[in-house]
């Protein structure tokens, strides 16, 4: 049975004072749902360590919003693995698209991203998504296809216990543009099979399959019921515990463990 993941991704939102008192007031907020849904918070770099620090003895888990391959070295402007598991992080973000539109990642950067964080010991949320000309031109799932086998390769069955996957359709990423339940079933459906193809049926039935892409509280209820849906990824919804805690609340109340 899979456990519902609902994680935010802060993007470059926040400053300290925000950063503490949001992570402190989505931990206050999930409270005992933690039992039932993984909740983790992907912050800035700079407030990491303090976003850590304010969800101390809760289950709320923090993340980071991307990671570098290399081992410590010289590298400026980077994070490593280590610096990030070192400031208590669980897992990172790897792929997102304005990391792969706006900074121009492309599947080898982001697989060796992946590689790097396994071997590290930090899990990997994968980002996958298509651009609206790509869906408009009936190729979503040729454009998936192509970012889940780059993101994975050398990536093994086992391995895949510390990944996520997160269906992100750009079209609906921080637009309010938000996938039909259909449209987003439909394309997890898809993404596991391909996991089944690759890997296994066990690979295929044990990881977690997230949706994101302007998931607010009125509309999680609904997503998060459709058979693949297995969490949500969300952006600006989750910069206020007022409208990120209801989406967790949802995931609570459809767990039905
Ligand atoms: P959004 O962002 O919820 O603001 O659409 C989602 C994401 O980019 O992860």
């Amino acid at each position: 049975m899979r456990r519902f993941l609902i994680a935010g991704n802060w993007k470059m939102n926040t400053n300290s004072e925000s950063a503490k008192s949001l992570a402190s007031d989505v931990a206050a907020g999930a409270g005992n749902h933690t039992e039932k849904v993984c909740v983790l918070l992907c912050p800035p770099f700079p407030y990491l360590a303090l976003a850590k620090e304010a969800v101390n003895g809760t289950d709320v888990k923090i993340g980071a919003q991307d990671v570098y391959f290399e081992s410590p070295g010289a590298f400026t402007g980077e994070v490593s693995v280590d610096m990030l598991s070192d400031v208590g992080c669980f897992a990172t973000i790897i792929g997102h698209s304005e990391r792969r539109h706006v900074l121009g990642e492309d599947d080898v950067t982001i697989n060796k991203k992946v590689k790097a964080a396994l071997a590290g010991g930090l899990g990997a949320v994968l980002c996958v998504g298509e651009l609206l000309e790509e869906r408009d031109a009936g190729n979503t799932e040729t454009v998936l296809d192509t970012q889940m086998a780059g993101g994975l390769v050398d990536i093994t069955s086992e391995q895949m216990e510390k990944i996520v996957i997160a269906y992100e359709p750009v079209w609906a990423i921080g637009t309010g543009k938000v996938a039909t339940p259909d449209q987003a079933e439909s394309v997890h459906a898809h993404l596991r099979n391909w996991l089944e193809s690759r890997y296994n049926s066990d690979v295929a039935e044990s990881t977690r399959i997230l949706y994101g892409g302007s998931v607010k509280a009125n509309n999680a209820r609904t997503l998060l019921e459709q058979q693949n849906v297995d969490g949500a990824l969300v952006g600006g919804a989750s910069l206020k515990a007022d409208s990120f805690v209801p989406i967790i609340e949802a995931a609570a109340d459809l767990s039905t463990s």
